[in-house]
Parts: structure tokens; C-alpha cells; sequence
């Protein structure tokens, strides 16, 4: 059988479709590929000489091999598994686990194969009080995966802290320890030093890849293995993406076409980058999309160090829902925006859609008919009416969606990053504005070291009483 590969479809950003106004011509896609080609040598010797760790994690069969020996350890006594992470700690796990597994995963045990699965990337008091009510004396059958790459972010160190203490009280030393993964850096980092100290076991994050890279190692591998997903497929996607990644030919290298279209629109006018998924299941990958492209591209300098605050802000949208929230303003408010659209050829389940009643034959057009065949009809009434208003629309067109085609679909859209951060000129692979929120938070919580910064921050964070209305 054929495998099915996830395609980028193009043809309505070109000037033949919208216009030269806002669409590209082809001399303009000929001077990109110029413009780009030389970059995917770069990116490809850059890759070969270690730089990008991130494109040889679908390769590395050390972090299967050790996320496969947990996972037959665990599976069978884990009812829950509860991640702690935030940003690239969470943001993969939660968009494979809406990609992959039923949509009633957790309610309804004949719906999935591993545990419940719950990803807490927030610290909101009322939520992690009412989760933990819930999971009352159900402790010892939890699972606990702390995801942090630096080891230090205080929201995932809070999280960790307060089940640590429940367990230790309930369970006591011994038996806490056997509720708890851990997934860090190998040598970096207080969680490193809390797993070693305290033996916890505990899953390695390798060096030099980033959390919003990290979603194809142990970070978002091990909670996907746990609930039944079927990673190997998963990574197989991840590797024939690459091949097609890697390819010199810039028209035949979705992801140099993708960053090439986006860089070009970008310098057009096109600052806000719209995707828009239409399949439920596929809606946490546009979030994770948007931690991607905004924390990699988001920068005040370039390679240079010439100040360029850049970055095109990217917004996730669903349809059919946002249709009805946010058309009208894609449609009629400024011509700013590049939408990309995620579209599903077949869904692994469909229903038709009833008879008309007989007093309303009216609707007797949808009668009958797959519900797979109107959202996918309300796709390309959309982008037809985008169209119309000369808006530029990309599609990923996913032959079905599985852990396959979601492996490639992760793998397109990182390298698709790596381009576009060649093209802007920037760096993609730091964060150094998340780092300052980040200390600034351990300044005001009073951490030792931090004490000069919490006195800048709190006279110009305290809310002024003179200036509330
Ligand atoms: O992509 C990134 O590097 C960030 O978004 C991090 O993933 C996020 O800040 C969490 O960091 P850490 O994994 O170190 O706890």
C-alpha cells in the first residue's frame, strides 16, 4: 500500500488566484527559490555537523528502547497518568494525545487502551484542587511524569511540590517514589538533582534541543506510549518527512516552499499567520504550532545583531467554530493575515447525517449525507470566500490522521521553522524574552540572588490605586 503522505497545497497564495497585490507571482516564487535554496544546503550541513539535535530525535532508538521499558513497567498499574510541564513540556503531549486517542479517552474506558491522561500547563489554584479531590485515594494507581528541560521553571516545580508532599503523606517514601517519572536534562537542572537525590526514575532529555523540539523525544513520547499510541508509526512519519525535507530541489521540499511563502507574505504586509484545522482532533497541533513559530521567530535581533523586532504572530483557529467567530473579520478587516488551513481527506470514523423532518424538507440537501462531507465542504466555502477577499490560503492536506501522518506533520512544521528563522536571519532556537518572565516570577516569589530585580519589578507591577477605576 501506498504510504500517505501530508502535502502542502499552494496554488491559492499565487497571484494567479488572489491578484499580484497580495498573491505571489512566479517570478517572485522563482526568486524565492533562489533566495532559498542555498539554505537548505546550509540547514542540511548544519544538521550534519550536530547543530540541530531536534532532526535526529525520529532516529534515536536509545529514547524508544527506554520509554518502551517504562511504559511495559508501568502500563499495567497506571489508571491516570498526570503530566506537569509548561510551553515544549506540554504543549506536544497534549496535542498528540487530542490527535491520537478518542475523543472520550478519558470518560469512557472501552475508548482507549492506557490510562487517562490529564496535562496540567497551568497552575490555576481551583483546577489542581478539583483534580486533586477527584483523584482522592486513587494515588497509588497515578502516575506522575514531571517534564521540565531546564529544571527550573517555578510553575512544573510547584506542581511537582505539591504532589510530592500528598504522596509522601498518603503513600510514604518508598511507595511516592514509584508514582514518579521525571523527564530533564541528564546532568542540568534541580529536577536532575531531585531525581538523583531522591531515585526517582526518570527519563533524559538529550542536550541542545529545545522544549518546542522536544515533543518527538521522551517529553512526548512517553505519555503517548502510555495511552496506547503507536509511536513507532509516529517517528516512521517524523522520517519520511525528513527525506522530503532534506531534498535540494526547493519545489519539491515542503518545508523550504512553506518557509518561503510565509517569509515572502510576511514582507508583504501578511504579519499574522492563521492556521485553522478543520478536524477537532487536530486543533491542539495548531497550539502547539503557535509556541513553534512564535518563540522561535519572536526576536528583537538578528544573526547580526542588528535590532529588528520580527516575528510573525501566529493565531490558532478551529473550523467550523471559528467560522462563526472570526470570518468576519478575516474577510473585511485588514488584509494582514496568511491563513493555513489543515484538512483531512478521511476520517476513521463518519456518520451520516439524518433525514429531514417532514415538515422541513428544506434541509433535505444534507440529509443522508457524511458529516465528514460538509466540514470538509465548509472548508472550501471558507477559503472560498477568503479567496474572494484576496486573502492568501495554505492548505495541509492530511490523507487521514494518524500517527503516521501527524510524525510528518510535526517533522514538516519544525524544519519548516529552521527555514523560516534562515530566511528572517535570526536565531529560532532560543528564547531569551521567556527566560527574563521567567526570573522575574523567581525574583517576586523571593528566590536568593533574585533580590535587586524584585525591587526594579515591584514598584512597576503594583497596581496603583489612583489609576483604578
Ligand atoms: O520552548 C521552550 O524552550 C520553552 O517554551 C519551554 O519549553 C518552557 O518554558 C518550559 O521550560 P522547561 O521545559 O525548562 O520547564
Amino acid at each position: 500500500m501506498p504510504k500517505q503522505e501530508v502535502k502542502l497545497h499552494y496554488k491559492n497564495v499565487m497571484a494567479d488566484v488572489i491578484g499580484d497585490e497580495h498573491g505571489i507571482t512566479p517570478e517572485q516564487l522563482k526568486d524565492l527559490a533562489e533566495k532559498t535554496s542555498p539554505l537548505i544546503l546550509r540547514l542540511n550541513k548544519e544538521r550534519q555537523a550536530g547543530e540541530t539535535p531536534y532532526r535526529d530525535l525520529p532516529y534515536n532508538s536509545q529514547i524508544t528502547q527506554e520509554v518502551r521499558e517504562l511504559v511495559k513497567e508501568l502500563r499495567g498499574r497506571c489508571e491516570n497518568l498526570v503530566v506537569f510541564g509548561i510551553g515544549g513540556s506540554a504543549l506536544g503531549n497534549i496535542a498528540l494525545h487530542t490527535a491520537l486517542n478518542s475523543y472520550m479517552h478519558n470518560i469512557d474506558e472501552n475508548q482507549r487502551t492506557g490510562p487517562r491522561l490529564f496535562v496540567f500547563d497551568n497552575i490555576d489554584p481551583p483546577q489542581i484542587v478539583s483534580f486533586l479531590e477527584w483523584l482522592g485515594d486513587k494515588l497509588d494507581k497515578t502516575i506522575f511524569n514531571a517534564i521540565s528541560k531546564s529544571g527550573w521553571t517555578a510553575e512544573t516545580a510547584a506542581q511537582f511540590m505539591i504532589v510530592c508532599q500528598l504522596l509522601l503523606e498518603k503513600l510514604g517514601p518508598d511507595d511516592c517514589k514509584k508514582q514518579i517519572i521525571t523527564t530533564t536534562d541528564a546532568n542540568q537542572g534541580i529536577l536532575r538533582r531531585i531525581a538523583n537525590n531522591a531515585g526517582f526514575k526518570s527519563l533524559i532529555i538529550p542536550e541542545g534541543i529545545g522544549g518546542r523540539f522536544s515533543v518527538l523525544s521522551a517529553v512526548g513520547l512517553f505519555s503517548a506510549a502510555m495511552c496506547g499510541i503507536d509511536i513507532d508509526s509516529l517517528l516512521e512519519g517524523a522520517r519520511d518527512m525528513d527525506t522530503r525535507v532534506k531534498c535540494e530541489d526547493f519545489y519539491k521540499n515542503p518545508a523550504a516552499i512553506n518557509a518561503a511563502i510565509n517569509y515572502h507574505l510576511y514582507n508583504r504586509g501578511k504579519k499574522i499567520s492563521v492556521m485553522m484545522p478543520y478536524s477537532y482532533s487536530l486543533k491542539d497541533l495548531s497550539d502547539w504550532y503557535r509556541q513553534l513559530w512564535a518563540e522561535s521567530l519572536g526576536k528583537a535581533e538578528d544573526l547580526a545583531g542588528n535590532e529588528v523586532h520580527i516575528g510573525p504572530t501566529p493565531v490558532k483557529a478551529l473550523g467550523t467554530t471559528d467560522q462563526h467567530s472570526q470570518v468576519q473579520l478575516y474577510r473585511e478587516g485588514l488584509n494582514d493575515k496568511l491563513f493555513t488551513f489543515l484538512q483531512v481527506r478521511n476520517f476513521d470514523k463518519d456518520i451520516k447525517i439524518g433525514p429531514a423532518p417532514d415538515y422541513a424538507p428544506e434541509l433535505g440537501f444534507l440529509a443522508g449525507k457524511d458529516l465528514s462531507e460538509l466540514l470538509n465542504n465548509e472548508k472550501r466555502a471558507t477559503e472560498y470566500a477568503l479567496l474572494e477577499s484576496k486573502r492568501p490560503c495554505l492548505t495541509v492536506v492530511f490523507p487521514e490522521v494518524n500517527a503516521y501522518t501527524v510524525g510528518q506533520f510535526i517533522y514538516l512544521y519544525e524544519v519548516t521553522t529552521s527555514f523560516a528563522g534562515a530566511l528572517f536571519n535570526i536565531n529560532p532556537y532560543d528564547q531569551p524574552a521567556v527566560e527574563l518572565g521567567k526570573e522575574a516570577a523567581f525574583a517576586l516569589m523571593g528566590r536568593q540572588g533574585y533580590e535587586e530585580l524584585a525591587q526594579e519589578i515591584k514598584p512597576l507591577t503594583k497596581i496603583d490605586e489612583n489609576f483604578l477605576v
